[in-house]
């Protein structure tokens, strides 16, 4: 009585697989099959709507920064005056010898002369010095000596005179920045100051291209 119970029980649970034909089966597995396909079709339209979500916001990041595929590169510099410049005088370039920095070789320490790599917004900002007594006056220029983007001086005072200023200017590619004394002027380079570590940052510009058209 007991085997034939439990043998009653067994097929009420199993007995309908027993009976399947091999279309069923085929049948179920394809089903099965479909549904996966179907759920991997929608996974993968997903990610493509995701992807193209990334995709036009890189898009519309590179046409803000300018940055969409033009060798743009990674324009910075920054030069030091290694000599005290005496007599500095009306139309003569400040030459900053001593490169600290020049990414993208736009800035040239023979001349003292920034050559735009490619059309944009740049910035510069330029640290003048002068001992007591002395005083200075002088310019940002772009391609010729009397064309001022900027503007600098220090007048006679009886103490160590540090002056900046910054100029956020747009240049073509091919524009030349560099700076001009417009009168007698004094500016100072090395002090040779190792000891308190001033050496020839006394006087110095820097610039470098904030983002390209
Ligand atoms: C210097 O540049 C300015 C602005 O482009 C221009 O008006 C001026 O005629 C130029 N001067 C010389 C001497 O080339």
């Amino acid at each position: 009585m007991f085997l034939q119970a439990l043998l009653v029980s067994i097929f009420a649970q199993y007995g309908h697989c027993l009976v399947m034909d091999t279309a069923t089966t085929s049948t179920d597995a394809l089903m099965v099959m479909l549904a996966e396909e179907k759920q991997l079709r929608a996974q993968l339209a997903t990610q493509v709507t995701d992807m193209q979500n990334r995709l036009s916001s890189v898009e519309s990041f590179q046409n803000e920064c300018g940055c969409d595929g033009r060798p743009t590169g990674n324009v910075a510099f920054m030069a030091a005056l290694s000599k005290d410049l005496l007599h500095c005088t009306k139309g003569q370039p400040v030459i900053f010898d001593s490169v600290k920095l020049n990414n993208g070789k736009a800035y040239n320490d023979v001349h003292g002369v920034f050559n735009a790599p490619v059309t944009g917004t740049y910035m510069f900002t330029t640290t003048l010095s002068v001992q007591p007594g002395g005083f200075y006056r002088t310019a940002f220029v772009r391609n010729n000596a009397t064309n001022e983007i900027g503007y600098l001086y220090a007048e006679v005072l009886s103490i160590w005179t540090d002056r900046s200023t910054t100029i956020v200017t747009h240049l073509d590619a091919g524009d030349e920045v560099w700076m001009v004394c417009l009168s007698d002027s004094r500016i100072e380079g090395d002090h040779n100051h190792g000891w308190e570590g001033a050496n020839d940052f006394h006087s110095h510009i820097s610039g470098f291209l904030l983002s390209a058209d």
